[in-house]
């Protein structure tokens, strides 16, 4: 369906997941704005899809770490004249002010992307499994708190896709089952984002995994998980 006119913000669309998400949004009609350090990255990206799917793309080089680069990316997108109708917040999260303090424009969509990390701890990836579970409960929070409001909150609870299994001890130790595709992981959260879904988990296996560890004590969970850790890290 062609939503032509419309414009999402990707953070982190110079590779991985957000290059994906980029180009199903660009195929889709959507015009792009897309945030990450590598210039020539993005600038690659932008021609592609300009190209391919007649799309206008602005490309906004940015180190998102930086304290003031919130604040300086919204002052880039107001000297632009630009609106942003969905926001995906790909490469981690974005603080532009106390959510109370936010005012509502009536419209407009944000896709989170989180992991199925999220759901459980995961010994050996604490501090990024604790933040992915900040991100679920967040999004999923705001998603309720919005209702009615027209505006949207999606989290992605992706699962690992093949190039971490390379990068990643961890994810080798998973079975290639849980393993997804890049551009299925894209597409799904794509799909949920368009259509106002408060959490999608991309993929069956990882559905049932889900589903899974949530009925599960948390101890024996907890142990499964140091488990996998200790011989992903011996
Ligand atoms: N990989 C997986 O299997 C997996 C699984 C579950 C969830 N996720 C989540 O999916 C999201 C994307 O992961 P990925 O694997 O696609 O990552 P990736 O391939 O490493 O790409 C990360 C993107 O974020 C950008 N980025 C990183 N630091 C930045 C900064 N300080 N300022 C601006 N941009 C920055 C990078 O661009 P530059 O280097 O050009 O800045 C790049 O475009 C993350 O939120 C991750 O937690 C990934």
């Amino acid at each position: 369906m062609a939503r032509a006119r419309e414009t999402a913000l990707i953070t982190g669309a110079s590779g991985g997941i957000g290059l994906e998400l980029a180009q199903v949004f660009a195929e889709h009609g959507f015009d792009l704005i897309v945030v990450a350090r590598r210039e020539a990255e993005l600038e690659a990206l932008a021609g592609r899809c300009r190209e391919k799917h007649g799309v206008r793309v602005h490309v906004l080089p940015m180190d998102l770490l930086v304290p003031d680069a919130p604040a300086k990316l919204v002052q880039q997108l107001a000297d632009a004249g630009l609106e942003v109708d969905i926001l995906v917040n790909n490469a981690g999260l974005m603080d532009v002010g106390g959510f109370a303090d936010i005012g509502e424009r009536g419209r407009g969509r944000i896709l989170n992307v989180a992991s199925t990390a999220s759901f459980q701890p995961v010994p050996s990836m604490a501090l990024y499994a604790a933040s992915k579970a900040f991100v679920l409960s967040l999004s999923e929070s705001l998603s309720e708190e919005l209702k009615g409001t027209g505006v949207t909150v999606t989290v992605t609870k992706t699962d690992m896709y093949e190039r971490a299994h390379d990068q990643h001890a961890v994810a080798r130790n998973l079975p290639e089952l849980f393993l997804s595709d890049v551009e299925d992981v894209a597409r799904e959260g794509y799909e949920a984002c368009v259509a106002g879904r408060a959490v999608v988990v991309p993929g069956l296996p990882n559905r049932l995994l889900a589903s899974a560890v949530q009925l599960y004590p948390r101890w024996l969970v907890r142990s499964i998980g140091g488990l996998i850790g200790r011989r992903a890290t011996r």
